[in-house]
């Protein structure tokens, strides 16, 4: 917006220009719209959440828009709390539970309406739709989230008027949380119990998962079928290409894209993307297309960029795959959250006391952790709105919490020797390898939501032989 910028082109608004703005429009309120589908679970969810907290008024924001740098913004990302509470993706917003007598409480949804074209704000304000694209009315997301909906410019003013004991999640929207008077004590427990809440997904947020898994898949195989560039060009072409794929098919992607080429499969967060890739290495691409519902997914192979492995990858390659399958067994309704973790890393310790790399007894090294030189991070995690998803829920509703069916975690181990590791021989240094696949737990087991792709490393060399480009 040009108005009132310092170094803009105009000096002002005449008053005919002004006139000749705010005249002309057609109306183009839409009557037509139905309730998401995301409604009703949106409104089971708000009802578990009320159920928690009889008697308060519960503040749950969406967040604003933040600077990048001087005008510039990021994309914007609801908080996944908001998301899961209101099944709306919209800044600005805020879903409030309002207490009522009988400890139940009454929802409604606070929204930035439409630009009113009675004053100049439409086209030069600081949210203009003009500039940044027509919002939904008022009325119009009553009918799509199935939720009475108020102007959120009001909204500090309602709350500060009120007494009614309050909780906010703090962090997301600084003018909100200034209007209420809270405790920090318990606005955390808020979140931890939105977190809580997130841990079993229903059968809209599966199906989500599905479609941002599926994508995923897609993603991976664009990848081989354009490894040939990459090696001509960098790391940077297979995170644009997976890019590509998430922007066509979702939203973006879960989180920063890992093109981790050569020695770079070692650093478990290597995001900056801008190595070379060369025939005889691996590339680690852990990748995950975040749906247009906001639900990632968060999946890793490990390639061999000239599509097949050497001996000593096959090597660590078959250990990590022995680990999976280990952790994949104890990914059933009943066991322990942690089983899985602790199946991969004790399978990891016998093999390095095999290897040589570490002092046995292969349960000694395990109990004493030293397998994590080269195994480094945990072995998986929940999976939702968030990649690492749950992660304020209470600990007895995660670590230490025996998997449901509807849970979705990732399983993910890997082993990474450093190039600079003495202790390990000359040829494993450089080396990283991770798998990493999505789990459905399910009444009788798991499904394995990423098993489009191939695992093995007979089957990744098959699978790239069918698809390199
Ligand atoms: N991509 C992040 C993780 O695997 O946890
Ligand atoms: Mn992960
Ligand atoms: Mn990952």
């Amino acid at each position: 917006m040009a108005e009132g910028r310092k170094n803009g082109l105009y000096s002002g608004i005449s008053e005919e220009l002004s006139t000749l703005m705010r005249s002309g429009w057609a109306d183009t309120e839409r009557h037509d719209l139905a309730p998401s589908e995301q409604a009703p679970y949106a409104a089971a969810r708000r009802a578990a959440l009320s159920a928690r907290f009889p008697g308060e008024r519960l503040v749950i924001p969406s967040g604003n828009l933040k600077v990048r740098s001087n005008d510039d913004t990021y994309p914007f990302r609801a908080y996944s709390g908001y998301v899961h509470m209101s099944g709306d993706q919209a800044r600005d917003g805020a879903v409030v539970l309002e207490p009522r007598a009988d400890g139940g409480h009454d929802a409604y949804c606070y929204q930035l309406p439409r630009d009113s074209r009675d004053d100049n704000e439409f086209w030069t304000g600081p949210t203009a739709e003009l500039w940044m694209g027509r919002r939904r009315s008022l009325a119009e997301s009553e009918r799509v989230l199935g939720l009475p909906c108020r102007d959120v410019r009001t909204a500090a003013e309602d709350l500060a008027a009120s007494s009614v004991p309050t909780r906010v999640v703090r962090g997301v929207d600084p003018a909100l949380e200034a209007a209420v008077t809270t405790d920090a004590e318990r606005d955390a427990e808020l979140e931890e119990a939105l977190s809580d809440l997130r841990a079993v997904k229903d059968a809209w947020e599966i199906g989500e998962l599905r479609k941002a898994v599926d994508a995923t898949v897609r993603g991976f195989t664009d990848v081989v079928g354009e490894l040939s560039k990459a090696v001509a060009s960098s790391e940077r072409w297979i995170e644009g290409t997976f890019f590509r794929r998430a922007r066509l098919e979702g939203n973006a992607v879960g989180y920063g894209t890992i093109c981790a080429a050569g020695d770079h499969a070692t650093i478990m967060h290597w995001t900056d993307n801008d190595g070379p890739v060369r025939p005889g290495d691996l590339l680690l691409l852990d990748a995950g297309v975040e749906a247009r519902s906001l639900y990632t997914a968060d999946v890793t192979r490990t390639l061999p960029i000239d599509g097949t492995f050497t001996p000593v990858q096959r090597t660590v390659y078959d250990a990590v795959y022995a680990a999976q399958e280990a952790g994949f067994a104890a990914v059933k309704p009943g066991a322990a959250y942690r089983d899985f973790h602790e199946a991969c890393q004790r399978h990891l310790a016998a093999q390095l006391v095999e290897w040589g790399f570490i002092e046995g007894p292969a349960e000694r090294a395990y109990e004493l952790g030293l397998q994590r030189r080269f195994t480094m991070a945990g072995t998986g995690h929940m999976l939702g709105l968030d990649v690492h998803d749950c992660a304020q829920a209470r600990t007895e509703e995660y670590v230490d919490a025996v998997l449901e069916p509807g849970m979705v975690l990732t399983v993910e181990p890997g082993l990474y020797f450093q190039r600079d590791d003495l202790t390990v021989p000359e040829e494993w240094r450089g080396i990283g390898v991770r798998i990493e696949d999505d789990l459905l737990v399910t009444a009788d087991g798991h499904e394995n939501l990423s098993g489009g792709l191939p695992r093995s490393a007979d089957e990744v060399e098959a699978w790239m032989g069918r698809h390199a480009g």
